[in-house]
């Protein structure tokens, strides 16, 4: 049995980049990575635990996707409005985050693994904002898969921040309003050097989109995956590739066959 891309019959696991875009598998894949909390519960663990859990299911769908072909992963692991929660939980999301850079960036870089990371840096600590730079700095010539991490991210906050560089720009007289144009508020958000994803995966059930990539969505196709996150393993990211594969995206034109 032959593994080659053309031939259609490729192992689980090995379908290289070029050969990914021809069957079926999306450029760019986003994840809301929902349920930790109520997983804990189940188990009368506290949530922290379902966090830590979270993790090893972040680690895991990392590999899985540099598996699948996929060029591009963003991850929502800290949301503009998660600074509500209980302080002892936001401070453990923070350790996570810390641990997660501090442990896993060697193995990405060697990965040849890309990490950007989109949110407001204004609010972090000092320390937080330093590993996050450095993780970037330290990838940004690899040219594997990339990971993208909100952190503090919000898609209002990210929209709004663009909207005051460009109110800034048209005061200065650098702008003219009436020219305005969708790639010049594109090109102003965190994600100017990052395609929009062509899937976005919610897990635990939920169907919101949560204030996550808000722009970029536009033509996103949605799974809505009932795993509560710290389960989501290969054979459920798989049932979400599987269900985007079978849908046919328009783009707001007509399908291929005139319907
Ligand atoms: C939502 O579940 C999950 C989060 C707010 C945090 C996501 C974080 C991880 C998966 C860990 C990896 C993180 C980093 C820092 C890279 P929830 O707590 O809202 O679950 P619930 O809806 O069941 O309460």
């Amino acid at each position: 049995m032959t593994t080659s891309p053309d031939s259609g019959l490729l192992k689980p696991g090995q379908i290289p980049r070029e050969a990914a875009k021809r069957h079926g598998v999306p450029r760019h894949v986003a994840i809301i990575m929902d349920g930790n909390g109520r997983w804990a519960n189940a188990r009368g663990l506290p949530r922290t635990e379902g966090h830590r859990q979270g993790l090893d299911a972040l680690r895991g769908a990392i590999r899985h996707a540099g598996q699948r072909g996929i060029d591009f992963v963003t991850v929502y692991s800290f949301s503009s409005e998660n600074w509500s929660r209980p302080p002892t939980e936001v401070s453990f999301l923070m350790g996570l985050l810390r641990r997660f850079v501090q442990r896993d960036l060697s193995e990405l870089h060697q990965a040849n693994i890309r990490v950007r990371v989109i949110g407001a840096r204004a609010g972090l600590e000092p320390g937080i904002c330093a590993l996050l730079d450095e993780a970037e700095a330290l990838t940004r010539a690899n040219t594997g898969m990339t990971l993208v991490v909100a952190f503090n991210y919000g898609g209002r906050d990210e929209i709004l921040r663009a909207a005051r560089q460009l109110a800034e720009a048209a005061a200065a007289g650098q702008l003219d309003p009436a020219s305005l144009s969708e790639q010049d508020i594109s090109s102003r958000l965190d994600t100017s050097d990052i395609p929009d994803p062509d899937l976005i995966i919610r897990t635990s059930g939920e169907q919101r989109l949560s204030n996550f990539l808000l722009w970029q969505a536009a033509y996103a196709e949605f799974v809505f995956s009932p795993v509560m996150w710290p389960d989501f393993d290969a054979a459920a990211f798989d049932a979400a590739l599987d269900a985007f594969s079978a849908r046919e995206r328009r783009f707001g034109a007509v399908s291929a066959g005139g319907g």
